[in-house]
């Protein structure tokens, strides 16, 4: 406001109209601005108000440590965990310095950090050992500068979790995941024992056709080995041609000897058989974890559903379409396992139905060979063709089925490089197709 000295008293030395008004103005006027002030100044204070709670709350629920120091080391202000951590109350905090929680050279190591963050301007990292009433838990601070309007550094933010805890909670996962590895194992150990068990069922029942075939013509042996005895006794002690023949005659010894022969070949036919049931499981185990070659998918096929078929107790049809060989590239041991896990889903599934059939048909197809192995069973509702690959997945009754089956199968021909996968556009059953690599030339 300027005024006019010439003006403020008038001629007779009374005080002007115009300068009272003036008067009068700026008195309104520095009123009104007092006023506007305090508005401002409490809406201010209700701002600050406000950003106090909010850092209260900050700092009373926030799980890490969360501390304020200035730049000699005090602290300003601390969060709830970071008391509790040291046994202390927050009130009863400030004015300490950060340096009493810390020992001998954790403590110089902490100020020389903070001192680097609040030099440079920089954040760092460090890892201290915090002194709890406890004992020593391992921390690590991230360390922020806090700067002032003209970025001069004033002090330090440090945010930090105890690594203890993290570490306990790490080994704790570290634990279950364990748990969980084992349990997969071991059910994975089972589903090998529960195939091994159907592989040794039908095992024992191919043995048992030629041993008992061996062992009656062996029987029938013995019997006219007797009988020879018997002449030749006779001969030795010198009978007479007539005798002898006689003899001959009444021992049936021609017949005999055309019996032996046939005895002698039935037996090592059936000698020949164990042979080929042997040397099929030698290579069953010998091939199960070898090298990839060669071999022919429909006589691995033709393998593995006669187990299965030999260990089923039911009456089933296998057929076999296609060509009479495709050959692949894989372990042949590991594809058997897959198609009995095959053939024995569809008999699972098939069980207690009438005329139940597998047909199998091996092709070449899109230059790879493949096999399609279909059942005329329920077949697979949609609603659960997606998961039936996954482990664990089954329908079956606890103890009939682990869930594993299609899983390792599906793991083992995705090592082949080869898929497992239910065809498309099935009307009846279930259809799976296999696909590897073709071996031959074409
Ligand atoms: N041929 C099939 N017909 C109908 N359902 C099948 C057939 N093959 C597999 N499934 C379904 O897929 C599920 C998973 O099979 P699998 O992984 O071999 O485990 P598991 O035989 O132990 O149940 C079976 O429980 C069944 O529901
Ligand atoms: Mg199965």
């Amino acid at each position: 406001m300027q005024h006019k000295p010439a003006h403020i008293l008038g001629e007779g030395g009374e005080l002007n109209d115009a300068v009272w008004m003036d008067v009068l103005q700026a008195v309104d006027k520095t009123y009104a601005d007092l006023i506007e002030y305090q508005e401002k100044l409490e809406a201010r204070n209700n701002e600050l108000q406000a950003l106090r709670r909010f850092l209260g709350s900050i700092m009373s629920s926030v799980s890490d440590h969360l501390i304020v120091v200035e730049r000699e080391g005090e602290i300003g202000n601390a969060s709830a965990s970071f008391c509790s951590a040291l046994g202390m109350e927050r009130d009863d905090l400030s004015g300490h310095m950060i340096t009493e929680f810390f020992d001998g050279p954790e403590r110089e190591k902490l100020m020389q950090a903070i001192a680097d963050v609040i030099q440079r301007r920089e954040e760092a990292t460090i890892e201290v050992l915090l002194t709890t009433p406890t004992g020593k838990d391992p921390v690590e601070y991230k360390i922020a500068p806090r700067l002032d309007r003209r970025r001069k550094g004033i002090g330090a933010v440090l945010t930090g979790r105890p690594l203890g805890e993290l570490r306990r909670a790490y080994s704790e996962l570290e634990e279950s995941h364990q748990q969980l590895k084992e349990t997969q194992t071991q059910l994975v150990r089972n589903e090998k024992l529960a195939s091994l068990g159907r592989l040794l069922a039908g095992v024992a029942h191919e043995l048992n056709n030629p041993i008992s075939f061996v062992y009656a013509n062996t029987h029938s042996l013995e019997k006219y080995a007797e009988r020879f005895e018997t002449y030749f006794d006779r001969v030795q002690s010198g009978a007479s041609r007539e005798e002898l023949i006689a003899l001959r005659a009444d021992l049936k010894l021609d017949r005999a000897v055309t019996n032996l022969r046939d005895a002698v070949g039935g037996a090592r036919d059936g000698a020949e058989r164990v042979r080929d049931i042997v040397e099929d499981l030698r290579r069953l185990s010998a091939e199960g974890s070898g090298e990839m070659i060669r071999f022919d998918l429909v006589e691995t096929a033709r393998v593995a559903a006669n187990w299965i078929q030999r260990g089923s107790k039911t009456a089933l049809t296998i057929r076999f379409e296609g060509k009479e060989q495709v050959i692949a590239i894989g372990r042949p041991g590991h594809i058997q396992q897959v198609l009995m896990n095959l053939v024995q889903n569809s008999v699972d599934a098939m069980a207690g139905q009438d005329d139940p059939q597998i047909t199998i048909r091996a092709d070449y197809e899109d230059g790879t060979a493949q096999l399609r192995l279909c059942d005329n069973g329920p077949g697979i509702p949609a609603e659960i063709a997606q998961t039936i690959f996954d482990p664990f997945f089954t329908t079956k009754d606890v103890g009939q089925g682990t869930g594993l089956g299609l899983s390792i199968s599906h793991k083992i021909l995705e090592e082949h490089g080869g898929s497992l996968s239910l065809c498309e556009k099935v009307k009846d059953g279930a259809c799976f197709c296999m696909t590897l690599a073709r071996g031959d030339e074409g």
